[in-house]
């Protein structure tokens, strides 16, 4: 018999890939999608899996339901990737924030302690929570800082998930991954928002393409190795937290160069602060300014994750640097132009 497996939020970026990957392993996979979004499931069709998962319906914070759920399907692990994920959006929805990214950990990790549910548990930890440290790279010794509700509502559930685990033998885990994009990524999320706006000027928009903060770093992934880093997690033998990053940063400013370069487009940057803009070279009109909008109550500067330890006793490997990442996401974002605009993740 298949060993089943439910993840919370299989129609986001990490749950489709996730789906994906599990399919390909013999899992029997079950996915808790939001009533309001069965017309949500372009990842799952892009990906050709939609017709393969089982689906139910609850909101994260249904509690009575999602105890339902989990009883009916006695899934061999939980991934839980659902959550309140934009962190400009929890500056000004912080309650909400808190109730699906902790208070339904909350529910779900009591729920398998009372049951005596042997059931595995995977957290989606996030490398915002360490915010501004001052240390170079940060791993899983490094001091968490949080700098915005949403890090502060990941952290609170990341020390759950260890006190759980402590406290009562429980397999519960928690990857504290850095950011990791793809096509499938969120359209408010800024590499997506770069990469769209970039290919719809390739193909004769005249918008300009409106940002934040250009000098922001982050270290990005690709989400297909991160979901693999997911599954080593919970196949170890022992329940443990890791960090999932590549080891490089690059600013905003850095991702444009990049991403032009794929797409024929020479940017050159003029101005500063809210004054700067960015111009294409060879036809002489802006495509990018920045915008105060789009700035951050309080920014998280800098990210740049040690992996070692993964990489180390769980023998997770890379395969997209931050070049490739960039690359495979314009090949995409092309193609899907090229043909119609057929996929859309743009959710806001
Ligand atoms: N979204 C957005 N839009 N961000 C912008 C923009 C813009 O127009 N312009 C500049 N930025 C900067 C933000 O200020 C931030 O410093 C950086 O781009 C990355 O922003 P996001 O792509 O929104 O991601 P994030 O780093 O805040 O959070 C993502 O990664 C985390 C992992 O570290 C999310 O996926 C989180 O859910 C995840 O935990």
């Amino acid at each position: 018999m298949k060993k089943k497996i439910l993840i919370t939020g299989i129609n986001g970026q990490d749950g489709a890939y996730l789906a994906d990957f599990l399919l390909k392993k013999n899992f029997e996979v079950h996915g808790i999608i939001r009533r309001t979004s069965t017309y949500k499931l372009a990842r799952l069709e892009y990906l050709k899996i939609k017709d393969k998962i089982h689906f139910h319906h609850s909101e994260l914070n249904e509690d009575k339901n999602i105890e339902y759920i989990i009883k009916k399907i006695k899934p061999h692990a939980i991934y839980n990737l659902a959550a309140q994920s934009f962190v400009e959006y929890s500056f000004s929805n912080p309650v909400g924030t808190f109730n699906i990214n902790y208070l339904s950990v909350l529910n779900i990790l009591e729920f398998l302690r009372r049951e005596k549910l042997d059931i595995k548990f995977y957290q989606a930890s996030t490398s915002e929570m360490f915010g501004n440290t001052g240390v170079d790279m940060q791993n899983e010794n490094t001091k968490f800082n949080p700098a915005s509700p949403y890090a502060v509502s990941k952290l609170t559930a990341h020390y759950l998930v260890k006190n759980y685990r402590e406290s009562f033998n429980k397999f519960f885990v928690s990857g504290i991954l850095f950011n990791h994009e793809s096509f499938l990524r969120g359209g408010e999320f800024v590499t997506k928002k770069i990469i769209y706006g970039l290919t719809k000027i390739k193909f004769g928009s005249k918008e300009v393409l409106k940002l934040g903060n250009l000098d922001s770093k982050r270290d990005w992934g690709h989400a297909k190795d991160y979901v693999q880093a997911m599954y080593l997690m919970t196949k170890s033998k022992k329940p443990d937290d890791y960090v999932v990053a590549t080891g490089e940063t690059n600013s905003i400013r850095k991702f444009i160069e990049v991403a032009c370069s794929y797409l024929g487009l020479h940017p050159v940057f003029e101005g500063n602060g809210l004054n700067e803009f960015c111009y294409d070279k060879k036809s002489g009109k802006i495509i990018i300014k920045v915008d105060k909008k789009y700035f951050r109550v309080n920014e998280l500067d800098r990210l740049k994750g040690d992996s070692s330890k993964i990489k180390k006793f769980l023998k997770w490997k890379i395969k997209f640097k931050f070049n490739d990442l960039v690359e495979d996401m314009v090949k995409d974002e092309v193609n899907n132009f090229q043909d119609n605009k057929k996929f859309s993740f743009f959710s806001r």
